[in-house]
């Protein structure tokens, strides 16, 4: 038996919440690899929306387990406030959701630091979600931090020790501290919600259930264009968003990695800062927005939108080693008249089909254009009720990046997905 992985091929926010949801039935076990609070995966059934940041998308599927792993980093305040908003709906986690011990805590003053270091780059920021994710991550590899494990055994010396240094560099940069208290007061008063919960040798136990055959879903969260090693950087996340990130993330050989479900939109999005080739900062860019409704999960930032970009989408699939790839939000573009998709870029003249190290303003994008299929798709329910158009779409680009489509996607809700034969 091996594990599946899923995972966003672009900048993020391409579904993957919506989607892990609909293939948990298939699946006995979900646990996220990597990422934090930064994360914001959607999901809606039953006329009813929810935003998971650190909980698995796997939650709301019976009893399934769901597993938070040792690439995730974790703040229990933002946790507590995740756990209470689902149990005051009615959906009890306790004894479903397993936590790694190796999982790193985001800290107190790490949301400062993020602050911190955004404010010293002045205009080159990289626009993150303020959650602390990038100095709870450099702890980590700097082997300064403190893990879901440490707060079983002597944490407040521990902590003390880590504030101090954490303190100290704030302090060398001028920045303002006097938040941190507060902060601290609501963080030390969550760790006891957190502590409700089993943790785990998630690595053992993920081991175990791969020996017992059990099928298990590896969640991704942000994209592979905001991987730390291959995304657009320095304007990245800190963490291996990639399919290599569920190998260190979990604890799981690459060997035993099945199929690699990558999940793409119709179109492209980005929210922060950073080269996006194919942007529109135009009208069409608006209309996709507003069709789309781009606006950020956790932040509610406008997304920045633009059409397709199959260079970028190409580079995501040969890293990742996509199996089988999924469209989202098809149905953002039924009132186009005309589609666009990126095939290669024109760089000082010449043409390039490898996506660059520097995706900088002289990127022209290459386009192919295509009719719209200027029909709604929302209530579709089969493959055959596609108009031509939009058949002619996706061979289009199942030709183009060599993968087959498995799933299309045509609304927010569960019941608006088709699983293709
Ligand atoms: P994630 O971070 O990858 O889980 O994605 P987000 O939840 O941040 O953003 C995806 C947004 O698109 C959410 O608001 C979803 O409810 C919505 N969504 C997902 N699939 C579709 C789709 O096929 N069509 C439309 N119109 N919206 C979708
Ligand atoms: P999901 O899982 C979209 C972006 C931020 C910023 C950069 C670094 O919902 O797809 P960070 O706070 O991680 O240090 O910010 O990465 N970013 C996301 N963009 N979706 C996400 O998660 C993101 N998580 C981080 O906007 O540009
Ligand atoms: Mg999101």
């Amino acid at each position: 038996m091996k594990v599946d992985v899923l995972l966003g091929l672009q900048w993020g926010d391409e579904g993957k919440g919506k989607i892990v949801d609909v293939l948990t039935p298939g699946y006995e076990i979900v646990a996220r690899f990597q990422g934090g609070p930064n994360a914001g995966h959607t999901l809606e059934f039953e006329g009813k929306k929810y935003v998971l940041r650190s909980v698995p998308s796997g939650i709301f599927q019976g009893d399934k387990i769901n597993i938070i792993g040792n690439g995730v980093v974790l703040d229990p305040a933002l946790f507590k406030g995740e756990i209470e908003a689902l149990e005051s709906s009615g959906h009890k986690l306790k004894g479903r959701l397993l936590i790694s011990k190796k999982a790193h805590l985001i800290l107190p003053a790490h949301r400062l630091l993020d602050a911190c270091y955004e404010a010293s780059k002045g205009d080159s920021r990289i626009g993150t979600t303020g959650k602390g994710i990038g100095p709870a991550y450099t702890d980590k590899i700097s082997r300064n931090g403190l893990r879901v494990g440490d707060l079983l055994h002597n944490f407040d010396e521990k902590y003390k020790s880590a504030t101090e240094k954490h303190l100290k560099i704030l302090n060398q940069y001028g920045f303002d501290t006097a938040a941190l208290a507060g902060i601290e007061k609501e963080w030390f008063a969550s760790v006891a919600k957190l502590k409700e919960f089993t943790f785990i040798d998630s690595e053992h136990y993920i081991n175990n259930a791969i020996k017992q055959e059990k099928k298990i879903l590896a969640e991704g969260a942000q994209g592979t264009m905001l991987d730390i090693d291959f995304g657009s950087y320095p304007f990245v996340t800190s963490s291996n968003t990639i399919a290599a990130g569920a190998c260190t993330g979990l604890g799981v050989a690459p060997c035993k990695i099945g199929e690699v479900f990558g999940i793409f939109k119709a179109y492209c999005t980005r929210v922060g800062s950073g080269p996006f080739p194919t942007e529109l900062p135009d009208g069409t860019g608006d209309k996709l927005r507003e069709y789309g409704f781009e606006f950020g999960s956790v932040t509610g930032r406008p997304r920045r939108c633009g059409w397709i970009d199959l260079v970028a989408l190409r580079y995501a699939i040969m890293i990742d080693g996509v199996t089988q790839l999924i469209m989202m939000k098809s149905d953002v573009l039924d009132s186009f008249e005309t589609i666009k998709a990126c095939v290669s870029y024109e760089i000082n003249g010449e043409k390039v089909s490898d996506f660059p190290f520097e995706a900088d303003d002289n990127i022209k994008p290459v386009y192919v254009e295509m009719k719209g299929w200027q029909t709604d798709m929302t209530k579709m329910q089969e493959e055959k009720e596609f108009p031509e158009e939009f058949g002619d779409y996706i061979a289009f680009l199942e030709k183009e990046l060599g993968i087959p489509i498995s799933i299309v996607s045509l609304g927010p809700d569960r019941a608006q997905t088709i699983i293709r034969k």
